[in-house]
């Protein structure tokens, strides 16, 4: 969406303003959002006295921007720093402003935005549809159009606005409501929705395409906690229901499964492996909430891995899917680019959700998986660094993956000048004469 400065007073100027005021469509989140989120790792902890490095506060995100710029997050894509809940004042001002919170964030929301912003980042902020947000604080109901030019003042770049304390079956209207005032505004900001899981939860439908329409992210289903039980909850919804799910997301309109949690004290290695891999496959946004301050080289590195979050960014947007399930092995895909004539390339995760303490071999032709371009496909893992060539559709591939853990391939579809060049066996070899499925 052209913004207001950019629309010409003809015919074609009205509709282009009638199209920012009706709809969201504002050119944000082409590829799905990347950044730092505090919620999951910082929840509302507000009390700055006795733990002054880990209250929800002025200091924290400064810090969390300084990091993302000189651990190398910013320039592997990460770029927004977003504040989320209790950052606010319990009451709003006499003129029913919002008001941040005096001693937490005691030079405003405009300083903390500008701050983000000369270190090149996106600021975000975190509101409620309803009468208070999950924390109790002051909610934007009756309120819409001053908050949002409020938040435009300050200069911010993303609200994710939450579903407590207000109606599921308000939301079609609210959702819309408050993204026609943020577009009022002449400022671009994307806009994170909870509106659908909300009304899931309330026994609804949610209308997925006004939600496509009105929201560049959304929820779907619950809050992801510190445990891999959480991350698995989250996968198995996102598979079992990718039906509905999966035809939704696109350039502009995501899928929000919520934050990587990779980093903290609840995956295991191989486990946020599994995380980062499934969420570049679902095409999800990238939302780290971890203490950049002390996470382990080992995590910084699956977040920052570039090839996985490459997949993530694909510019066709489409979400990948469950396309195997059979105990405990699950494989998943995603069609990315090249296309080579017919042919996507796709992004394939083997995932191990068994337990059993020893690694799996999942064997499979590429055929098998979907991938039938006679030209063949490169087939590299984005975790391992390991190359195998050019394979072609015959082609089987094993591979081993670890208790809770994930490969993760990329197989470029290759054009069809390359026919001959195919070798019938790679050097490297992923191969193996008989398709063959590990099974318990
Ligand atoms: C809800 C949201 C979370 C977080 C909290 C804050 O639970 O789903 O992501 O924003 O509220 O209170």
């Amino acid at each position: 969406m052209a913004s207001v400065k950019s629309c010409v007073w003809t015919a074609v100027g009205i509709l282009c303003l009638l199209g920012q005021i009706l709809g969201l469509d504002n050119g944000l989140a082409l590829t799905p959002p990347m950044g730092w989120l505090a919620w999951e790792r910082f929840r509302c902890n507000t009390d700055c006295k006795n733990d002054p490095d880990n209250c929800i506060s002025d200091r924290l995100f400064r810090t969390m921007t300084d990091i993302l710029v000189s651990e190398g997050y910013a320039a592997a894509g990460y770029e927004y720093i977003n504040v989320d809940d209790c950052w606010l004042e319990r009451e709003r001002d006499p003129r029913g402003k919002l008001v941040p919170d005096r001693e937490r964030f005691p030079y405003g929301m405009k300083s903390l935005a500008d701050y983000v912003h000369s270190k090149g980042l996106k600021f975000g902020i975190y509101e409620d549809y309803g009468n208070f947000t999950c924390a109790g604080y002051p909610g934007v109901v009756g309120h819409l159009a001053g908050d949002a030019a409020t938040f435009a003042a300050w200069g911010v770049d993303y609200v994710k606005l939450d579903g407590c304390y207000a109606l599921p079956a308000d939301m079609d209207q609210g959702y819309p409501d408050f993204g026609r005032q943020l577009n009022l505004t002449g400022r671009q900001m994307v806009y994170s929705c909870s509106w659908p899981v909300y009304q899931i939860y309330a026994g609804l439908q949610p209308n997925f395409s006004s939600i496509i329409e009105h929201c560049n992210l959304w929820r779907n289903f619950d809050d992801i906690q510190d445990s891999w039980a959480s991350v698995e909850s989250i996968i198995d919804y996102y598979g079992n229901h990718q039906d509905v799910i999966v035809p939704n997301a696109g350039p502009g309109h995501w899928n929000d499964p919520d934050m990587l949690i990779i980093g903290n004290f609840g995956l295991s290695y191989e486990q946020s492996k599994t995380q980062f891999a499934i969420w570049a496959i679902l095409a999800a946004p990238l939302l780290m909430s971890v203490d950049l301050r002390t996470i382990r080289p080992e995590y910084k590195a699956i977040l920052q891995n570039r090839k996985i979050i490459e997949v993530d960014q694909d510019p066709l947007g489409i979400q990948g899917r469950r396309i195997y399930k059979h105990r405990g092995i699950e494989i998943w895909s995603r069609p990315i680019i090249p296309i080579q004539g017919q042919y996507y390339s796709y992004a394939v995760a083997f995932v191990n959700r068994r337990t059993d303490g020893t690694p799996s071999d999942v064997a499979v032709t590429l055929r098998e998986l979907g991938l039938n371009n006679p030209s063949g496909y490169r087939v590299e893992d984005l975790y391992e660094d390991v190359d195998y060539g050019v394979l072609s559709p015959q082609t089987k591939i094993k591979v081993k993956v670890n208790p809770s853990g994930v490969v993760i391939l990329r197989a470029d579809a290759q054009p069809s000048f390359a026919y001959n060049a195919i070798p019938t066996r790679t050097p490297y070899s992923p191969l193996n004469d008989v398709f063959r499925l590990t099974k318990k």
